[in-house]
């Protein structure tokens, strides 16, 4: 057999060079691209209690994949702080099926409609406790 020495060496050499690229890039070349706060708004989900616990929002899932630009909420829909929606009396289905709130989107065109699919909003209590870390808490019912 007469293997090319050369063209192996060459072959062997676009690894190295890969490879190298790669450490340089920190390996993300192939990763999924890194959350950034600054561009995606807050990482943390924020996690509505009142009226009814509980009511997961993140923006990741509307940002960076959805797409959506912040002002498509702030601040016509949203104030940029958690816990003032929670405060006004009309944070209430209702006025979601009427458009507002997370049913500014949420109408069946834009997004899922908020007659639907309730339990991917609504986490309930046992979602809000794991999210806390806990479900094993002394007031927790229905624990195993
Ligand atoms: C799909 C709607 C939506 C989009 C788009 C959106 N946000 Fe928000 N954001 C919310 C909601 C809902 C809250 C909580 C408001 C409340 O509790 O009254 C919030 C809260 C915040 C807060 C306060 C968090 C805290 O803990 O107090 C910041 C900061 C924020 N958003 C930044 C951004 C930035 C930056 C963008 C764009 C990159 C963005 N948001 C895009 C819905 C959105
Ligand atoms: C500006 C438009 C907009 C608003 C306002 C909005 N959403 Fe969304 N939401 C979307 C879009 C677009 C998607 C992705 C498409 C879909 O799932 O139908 C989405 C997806 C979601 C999902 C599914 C994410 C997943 O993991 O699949 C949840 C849960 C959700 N939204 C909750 C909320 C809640 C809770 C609110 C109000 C606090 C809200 N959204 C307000 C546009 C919006
Ligand atoms: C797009 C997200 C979303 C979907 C889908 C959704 N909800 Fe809600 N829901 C909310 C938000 C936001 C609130 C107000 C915050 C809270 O109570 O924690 C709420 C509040 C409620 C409340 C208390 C206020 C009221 O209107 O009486 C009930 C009950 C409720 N939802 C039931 C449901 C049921 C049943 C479904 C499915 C048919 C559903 N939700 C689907 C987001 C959603």
């Amino acid at each position: 057999m007469n293997i090319d020495r050369k063209a192996v060496t060459n072959f062997l050499s676009v690894f190295a060079f890969a490879g190298l690229l790669f450490v340089l890039t920190g390996g993300q070349a192939v990763g999924e691209e890194e959350y950034d706060e600054e561009t995606y708004g807050p990482q943390a989900p924020i996690i509505f209690t009142a009226p009814v616990k509980a009511v997961i929002f993140t923006h990741k899932t509307h940002t960076m994949d959805a797409g959506l630009e912040c002002d498509s909420c702030h601040d016509e829909v949203f104030q940029m702080e958690s816990g003032v929606a929670e405060q006004n009396d009309d944070f209430t289905m209702q006025s979601l099926y009427d458009g507002k709130y997370c049913g500014a989107c949420h109408d069946g065109q834009t997004a899922f409609a908020s007659n639907t699919r309730c339990t991917v909003c609504h986490i309930g209590v046992k979602g809000f406790d794991r999210m806390q870390g806990g479900g094993a808490k002394a007031d927790s019912h229905g624990g195993h």
